[in-house]
């Protein structure tokens, strides 16, 4: 297969640990990587010289990224703020992209993506590793051969206590530290939304409709900087704006329901709270729990000996994706599911081959941050979701090609 050759932007905690799984393959080549500070885009030269004997292209502005060596594809690893401007510049220039995840900024930066896509015909692909978690997929597999009956509600969540990673965010150079200051919304959706999205058919035959968002107070970071958890002496009394908890509703074209919850600033462990419900079955991550309807009878007032049987499922039911993975040999970060994102976007980038997370997905998954900031604001109103495929959810042909589909 001939080598992709990449460029990427954003070297931090998330850049340098992708790109160490990508140096590891044959069929890439990474011919410029960029950061804003110097450091950082040394450390992934470095990296790439190390592995592949042949030093990049190194700057700090990503317009050199585009312009001075010949590149197919830009992974966008920065941080969320220049994510949809670097994409469709990208893509003016015939750049396919691979694009980390997080929300948006306005609807119309999301409506940029689409109107792009569909001007140049170059794509992108969110790089939503979750849509390729064990759990989500083998849900997913169960979910098409009918065993959760027609699916009538989803829920999930990101529910990971970033409290250090918020308040060291100036020594660390981390982004987040400035949204949460400063913002009060549903930031991270797309960890959840994106394999529900999935189970869900949105952008194909069904679509999200609208939304409403509500945030707690916020009281988790105070807490935290008042305790001396943080030595970032501009944070002593400051005010952040996120709220600890956002609860956002969605309501679906074709009836379902979905909620998300954003909880990122109270003591916790860690979990993304995948949910599924249908009339025949539910599924919980919390306790990796499958419930069928009748099977189950004895256990509707006392569930606790069916804690943990989603591992007894994994037998009939795995995805043929992680079959296939499993076989060939696990690897890389998150499990497993990053490297499996990754080589979803590479491969269909050397075949030519429609994206399994596709423009349209990316949109309407990212747009769920400025209508949640925009509900939160007015007092938790309810906000319509724009339809990106300006109708063709009805009746859509293309999809992606072979082991990395995810669509039915
Ligand atoms: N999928 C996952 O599991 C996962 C996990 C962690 C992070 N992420 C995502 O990865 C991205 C980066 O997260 P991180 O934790 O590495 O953040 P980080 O703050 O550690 O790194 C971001 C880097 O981007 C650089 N940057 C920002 N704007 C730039 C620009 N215009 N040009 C060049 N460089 C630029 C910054 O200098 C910084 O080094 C985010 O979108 C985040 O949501 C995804």
């Amino acid at each position: 297969m001939q080598s992709v050759k990449a460029g990427i932007v954003g070297l931090g905690g998330r850049g340098i640990g992708l790109l160490k799984q990508l140096v590891k393959m044959k069929d890439v080549d990474i011919v410029s990587v960029c950061d804003l500070y110097e450091d950082r885009t040394k450390e992934g030269a470095d990296i790439v010289q190390k592995a592949k004997k042949v030093r990049p292209f190194e700057t700090t502005d990503y317009k050199d990224v585009l312009d001075e060596k010949k590149i197919d594809v830009l992974f966008i690893f920065c941080s969320w703020e220049d994510h949809i401007k670097l994409a469709v510049e990208a893509m003016e220039k015939g750049i396919k992209v691979g694009l980390e995840v997080g929300g948006a900024y306005s609807v119309d930066d999301c409506w940029a993506l689409v109107d792009t896509y569909e001007k140049t015909g170059t794509p992108v692909m969110m790089l939503e590793n979750c849509c390729y978690g064990k759990y989500e997929l083998m849900v997913l597999n169960m979910v098409r051969q009918g065993l959760f009956g027609d699916v009538v509600h989803c829920a999930g969540g990101y529910q990971h206590d970033l409290r250090k990673e918020i308040t060291h965010g100036k020594e660390n150079r981390h982004y987040r530290l400035n949204n949460y200051l400063n913002r009060n919304c549903e930031n991270y959706p797309t960890h959840e939304l994106g394999p529900i999205a999935k189970v869900l058919d949105i952008n194909r035959g069904n679509v999200m409709v609208n939304l409403t968002s509500t945030s707690s107070c916020a009281k988790g970071l105070k807490q935290y900087v008042k305790d001396g958890k943080t030595s970032n002496p501009d944070l002593v009394g400051a005010e952040f704006k996120q709220g600890d908890i956002v609860t956002t509703v969605i309501k679906c074209k074709n009836g379902e329901t979905i909620t998300l919850t954003l909880d990122t600033t109270l003591p916790r462990s860690y979990s993304r709270g995948f949910t599924v419900r249908g009339t025949k079955a539910m599924y919980q991550e919390d306790n990796n729990m499958l419930f069928e309807d009748g099977r189950f009878i004895l256990y509707e007032f006392y569930g606790k000996p069916l804690w943990n049987n989603g591992r007894k499922y994994l037998r009939k039911y795995m995805h043929p994706i992680w079959r296939w993975y499993k076989k060939k040999g696990v690897r890389g970060g998150h499990g497993g599911m990053d490297y499996l994102v990754l080589r979803a976007f590479i491969e269909a980038v050397q075949n030519g081959t429609h994206m399994p997370i596709d423009v349209y997905d990316t949109a309407s998954w990212m747009v769920i941050t400025p209508l949640s900031e925009i509900s939160i604001k007015e007092g938790s109103t309810p906000q319509a979701i724009p339809d990106f495929t300006r109708g063709k959810y009805q009746n859509r042909t293309d999809k992606a090609q072979g082991l990395y589909n995810i669509d039915k």
